[in-house]
Formats: structure tokens, C-alpha cells, sequence
């Protein structure tokens, strides 16, 4: 049976659950705080880019299913459901920071009004699951309500594919009733024998730092292997195709690149050294991975530096500012610190991306020079250092650029390019981890 469901927060986590599970048939409605957003969402404007996006969002909407609301108490006291999908960001000393999901906590406890099932899509720490039933249970001093996770696994760029066709579902649950409930509104891929993960709330709490921190490290691990393949002449393409031929290992998440970046993998494995410090367990393996991926960071500079020479007035383009292809986000991109040590160098930068310009502008202000185009950056450029995997970047014309150039260097943080090709031009190429 369709659930009437209210989702707290806009952002990727709770936008994309809205508009899923008003797909799935349930009754939803999306909150925010921040009106502009509400409104045009409700004119079916997205505040996110997101492949899909459009279509799933204009369709729920004209089947009103799905609306959008700032009027928070009022869409929690009309719902059997309340996800709560608001930021968990990152603190000074890298906990995650709560006071979002207590803002919601606070208005969920003055609309108790009968029995609901809370649930917490946003990372959260291990144990919030049962401090949030706690404070509930205190706050609203009712016993009517049950506290499920149900962390989510989308990747940006990805997210709406990634929601109707996920690798499973994880629920840290209490009671059958709320098990119930979780599977109805889920009905769909619950029916598609898409597996689900019935476990303690401690249990799905840790699967979600486990994931993010796994692939974090299994990047990380690629990178300096490609660091090493540097230094001894071999070439981590093949290393890495061969590895992930071992079905132990599998292809995925072994490109190398400048670092990860991102509003999850940077954040959660901080949060999971936090968490790991709390019960005074030695998570050492995560710590050197998030100081491995700034150095992987700084090492994109100095292979530009081993080429250019002193940076200081030398005029450099950057192709990709966004963390990663198909999305407009620049959160701890690669290219921040690529670029923030640029300026610091004094060097004159002319950047270009597909869909991040507009968060670049907020980033750098006028201290880089925005290009319409790949070839107004590269124009009387002393090197060109690509730093998002965009697919247009792999189609460069390169002669067009050499020509374009005041000298021909070329750094491929993302081995995007072909090497030979680029030095029978005449560039001086430097991938990651390839001769
Ligand atoms: C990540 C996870 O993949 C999702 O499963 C998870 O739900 C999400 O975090 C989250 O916690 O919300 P996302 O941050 O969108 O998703 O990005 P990824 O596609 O995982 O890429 C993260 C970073 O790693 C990017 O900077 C990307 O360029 C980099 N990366 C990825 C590599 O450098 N090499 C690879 O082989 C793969």
C-alpha cells in the first residue's frame, strides 16, 4: 500500500528519494527551508543537475504525487513517513556536524501526531540512529513512532539510475511494523529481488563509512601505485586492467587520477577516523589514506612545476573544475587545490568546464579567468592541466591546441589522452602513473 512520505532537505540525498519514491507510487512531499528552491521545484525546476532528473520530476509532479513544501510541520503532521535527508558537513575537526538533523528532530516531536516511522537517509555517525530514538522518546515523551537508517549509496552524476537500480538496499531497523512499512514504500525493487540488508541501526551506520571509506582507499591505493609506476617505467593502465581482472578485485574504482574529491569520500573518512578515535580503535589504515590523497592533490602541481620551471607569471589553462564528470559540483574538487596553489604561485589561470563554472565563480571569484570555451583557456597557454574526467575532454583536438599554444605541456591528471599522440605534436605529455 502507498505511504503518504515527507522528505526533509533538497540537496542530492533528499531530492532524489523524493522524487524516487513518489515514482515507487507513495504520496511525497519534499521540504526545505529555502523558499526560492520549493518554488521553482514546484515549477519543476531542479536546483541540482542530475541525469534523469527532469523527466522524473515532471512527471511525479503532473501525477501529483510529488509537491514541495517549506511548510514543515504541516507536510510531518500529514505523513505516515519522515526521511530525513538534510547535510551532515563536516566540522572544523572533522565530526560530522548534527545540527541540521536536530532542527528536523525538533519539529518531528511537536507533530507526533499518531504513529510514524522516522527515517535517516543522511551519513550520520555511528550510534545517531539510537540517540535520535532517544530523543524523540524524550522530547515528545511519546512511544508512538519507530527510527529506521536507511543510509543510500548514489553517486552523483549517477543518482537517479543509481536509485531505481541500486546493488541493495540497507535497513538498520527495530520492529516488524516499521520493517513492514520500509517495504511497501520500497514495493517496486523489494519486488525486483533488488537484496535487502535487514540489520541493527549500528550495522547500517557502519556500512555506509565502510563503503565510502573502502573505495576511498581503493583509489587511493591505485594512486600510489601509479606514483610508483612512475618511478620504476611501468604503466598503471595495465596494472590496473590486469588486477581488476581478479574477480577479488574488480575493475571498478582503480582509475588514477589527482585524488578523489567530492561532499562524501573526504568527509566520511574523516568522520570514520572520528568515529574510530571515539571508541579508541586504530583506524590508522583511513588516516593515511585521506593524508595520501592530499599529497596525490599536491603532486599535480609539482609535475607541472618539474616541467614549467618556477610558476610565477606563467600562464597556465585548467580543463575540469567539477570533483568528477557529469556534475556541476566542485566540492573538495581536485581542481581547488590544484588551482589555490596556482594562485599562490602567482601564475595567470584560465579555466573551462562543461557545467561548474557557476560554483567556480563563487570558489575563486576574479582571481582566474572563466573561458566559454576549451580553446579560449588554451589559447596562449604555457601548459594545460586537465583535472575532471569530462568525455569531451578525451576528443581534444590537440593539433588545433599545439597550434594555439605558447608552449606545448600538457598534464593529463585523469590519463585521458593518448601519450603518443600528443608527443608526435610536439608536447611535452605527463599522465599519472604512465611513461
Ligand atoms: C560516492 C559513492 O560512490 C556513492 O556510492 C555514495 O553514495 C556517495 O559517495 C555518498 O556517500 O553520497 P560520489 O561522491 O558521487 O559517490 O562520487 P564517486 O563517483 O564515488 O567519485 C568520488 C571521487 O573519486 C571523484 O573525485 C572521482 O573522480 C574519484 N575517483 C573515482 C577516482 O579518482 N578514481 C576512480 O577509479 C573512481
Amino acid at each position: 500500500m502507498s505511504k503518504k512520505i515527507t522528505v526533509v532537505g533538497t540537496g542530492y540525498v533528499g531530492l532524489i528519494a523524493a522524487i524516487g519514491f513518489a515514482d515507487f507510487g507513495n504520496q511525497v512531499i519534499g521540504v526545505d527551508i529555502n523558499k526560492e528552491k520549493i518554488d521553482n521545484l514546484n515549477k519543476g525546476v531542479s536546483p541540482i543537475y542530475e541525469q534523469g532528473i527532469y523527466d522524473y520530476l515532471d512527471r511525479n509532479l503532473k501525477s501529483k504525487r510529488l509537491r514541495f513544501s517549506c511548510d514543515i510541520g504541516l507536510s510531518m503532521s500529514q505523513s505516515d513517513v519522515i526521511f530525513i535527508g538534510v547535510g551532515t558537513p563536516p566540522k572544523e575537526n572533522g565530526e560530522a556536524d548534527l545540527s541540521q538533523v536536530e532542527t528536523v528532530l525538533e519539529e518531528i516531536c511537536k507533530n507526533l501526531n499518531g504513529y510514524k516511522v522516522i527515517v535517516t537517509k543522511s551519513t550520520v555517525p555511528v550510534g545517531t540512529n539510537r540517540w535520535i530514538k532517544d530523543y524523540i522518546k524524550e522530547r515528545a515523551n511519546s512511544d508512538n513512532f519507530d527510527v529506521v537508517s536507511n543510509p543510500e549509496f548514489l553517486r552523483e552524476g549517477k543518482a537517479v539510475s543509481d536509485f531505481f537500480h541500486p546493488d541493495r538496499i540497507v535497513i538498520g531497523y527495530e520492529t516488524e511494523k516499521s520493517k513492514e512499512i520500509i517495504k511497501d514504500i520500497y514495493r517496486p525493487l523489494y519486488l525486483s529481488e533488488i537484496p535487502f540488508v535487514w540489520c541493527n541501526y549500528e550495522t547500517a551506520e557502519l556500512i555506509k563509512y565502510a563503503n565510502n571509506a573502502f573505495l576511498a582507499t581503493k583509489i587511493t591505493f591505485i594512486n600510489q601505485i601509479a606514483n610508483l609506476s612512475e618511478s620504476i617505467g611501468a604503466d598503471v593502465i595495465q596494472v590496473a586492467k590486469a588486477m581488476g581482472m581478479d574477480g577479488r578485485i574488480n575493475k571498478k574504482f582503480l582509475h588514477a587520477g589527482p585524488g578523489y574529491g567530492g561532499s562524501c569520500f573526504p568527509k566520511d573518512t574523516k568522520a570514520l577516523v572520528k568515529i574510530g578515535d571515539r571508541f579508541k580503535v586504530d583506524m590508522s589504515l583511513v588516516r593515511e589514506v585521506i593524508h595520501s590523497n592530499e599529497m596525490q592533490k599536491n603532486r599535480m602541481v609539482e609535475k607541472l612545476r618539474n616541467i614549467t620551471g618556477d610558476l610565477e607569471g606563467k600562464n597556465i589553462a585548467v580543463l575540469g573544475l567539477a570533483f568528477k564528470s557529469e556534475t556541476d559540483d566542485m566540492r573538495e574538487s581536485p581542481a581547488i587545490s590544484i588551482i589555490n596553489e596556482l594562485i599562490k604561485n602567482n601564475a595567470n589561470i584560465k579555466a573551462h568546464d562543461p557545467k561548474a563554472m557557476d560554483n567556480a565563480r563563487k570558489i575563486f571569484g576574479d582571481k582566474i579567468t572563466y573561458c566559454e570555451t576549451e580553446l579560449d583557456a588554451v589559447a596562449g597557454a604555457d601548459a594545460l592541466i586537465l583535472v575532471t574526467d569530462w568525455n569531451e575532454y578525451r576528443s581534444l583536438d590537440l593539433t588545433n591546441i599545439a597550434d594555439l599554444m605558447n608552449n606545448k605541456v600538457i598534464i593529463d591528471t585523469r590519463n585521458m589522452l593518448q601519450p603518443e599522440k600528443a608527443k608526435e605534436l610536439g608536447f611535452t605529455y605527463e599522465g599519472v602513473g604512465r611513461k
